[in-house]
């Protein structure tokens, strides 16, 4: 053991110490953060210092690393390294404003959606724009029997064009070409899955780009949906990470949902370098 792992009080969320993410970490290292990604969902790395390479190449130890649909935020020569930011060169933005800030999941919308995202603050507002993560193996948990029951062995449809229908409908910062949503078509998953190394199950939806369950009708659909994301998003079930700059902060898609909060002003800078590893179909 070289890593100390503090977990907090919240169903997810633990303090990683004991580790310099900007040199090379070693195998057995990169083999301990996985695990306690896995049994924590969120994972917090204070005061690290480290460049754009070597978040890459930490991102490659942990799987293969994606490349955002959204091309003209990511890193010249980079494209693994997507910019979450609202700086403006020359009046354009040269990251994802906004990006977030509604409860999802990362790129639930695709295949094969996001194991593991992780975000590196350059530079953050003190004390607001917090990222809030909710425990969606708790939230599964303490679902009254009946909705288990219900959502028992149901699929969801996920389409990333939802949150262009709704969150960023009146943001000309955040539009999708026709040729960007033609490679994200909308995919189906089961509403409740498994984390893999742990075997605990989780609920898999979300408000950002689920858009209906299968098979049930939209009433029902909207109604129990909405439930599940009641549940999810109750203030017992959530961590919510308060930013400094240096903090790299790693979580797993599979088990959590997160948001941005946009409570800072626009003279707040607010940049950070986000890399995310391939998850596997989920079951
Ligand atoms: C992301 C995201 C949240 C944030 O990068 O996936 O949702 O706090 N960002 O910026
Ligand atoms: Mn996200």
């Amino acid at each position: 053991m070289t890593l100390t792992i503090r977990p907090g009080d919240a169903p997810v969320g633990a303090e990683v110490t004991g580790v310099d993410l900007g040199s090379s970490v070693d195998v057995g290292v990169a083999d301990e953060i996985r695990m306690a990604l896995c049994e924590h969902a969120v994972l917090v790395f204070p005061d690290q210092e480290m460049s754009p390479e070597a978040q890459v190449m930490l991102t490659r130890q942990l799987g293969e690393p994606e490349v955002h649909v959204l091309s003209d935020f990511t890193l010249p020569g980079m494209p693994e390294v997507f910019i979450v930011s609202n700086v403006r060169k020359d009046g354009k933005p040269v990251g994802a404003v906004n990006a977030g800030q509604y409860w999802h999941s990362d790129l639930s919308y695709t295949a094969r959606p996001t194991f593991a995202s992780m975000l590196h603050a350059k530079e953050v507002p003190t004390g607001r724009g917090e990222t809030m993560f909710a425990s969606m193996v708790r939230a599964y948990e303490t679902l009254p029997a009946d909705v288990k029951e219900r959502i028992d062995g149901c699929r969801a449809v996920h389409d990333y064009t939802l949150a262009y229908e709704t969150v960023f409908a009146d943001n000309p910062d955040r539009t999708l070409t026709t040729e960007q949503a033609a490679e994200v078509p909308p995919v189906e998953h089961p509403v409740v899955r498994t984390q893999v190394e742990t075997r605990r199950m989780a609920l898999y939806v979300n408000p950002g780009f689920t858009r209906l369950i299968v098979g049930m009708g939209a009433e029902e659909s909207r109604e129990t949906l909405d439930a599940l994301f009641a549940q999810a998003t109750a203030a017992d079930n959530l961590y919510t990470h308060r930013w400094r700059d240096g903090d790299f902060v790693m979580w797993d898609n599979r088990v959590t949902m997160h948001k941005a909060l946009s409570n800072y002003a626009d003279g707040d800078v607010r940049h950070l370098l986000r890399t995310s590893v391939k998850g596997e179909v989920p079951v």
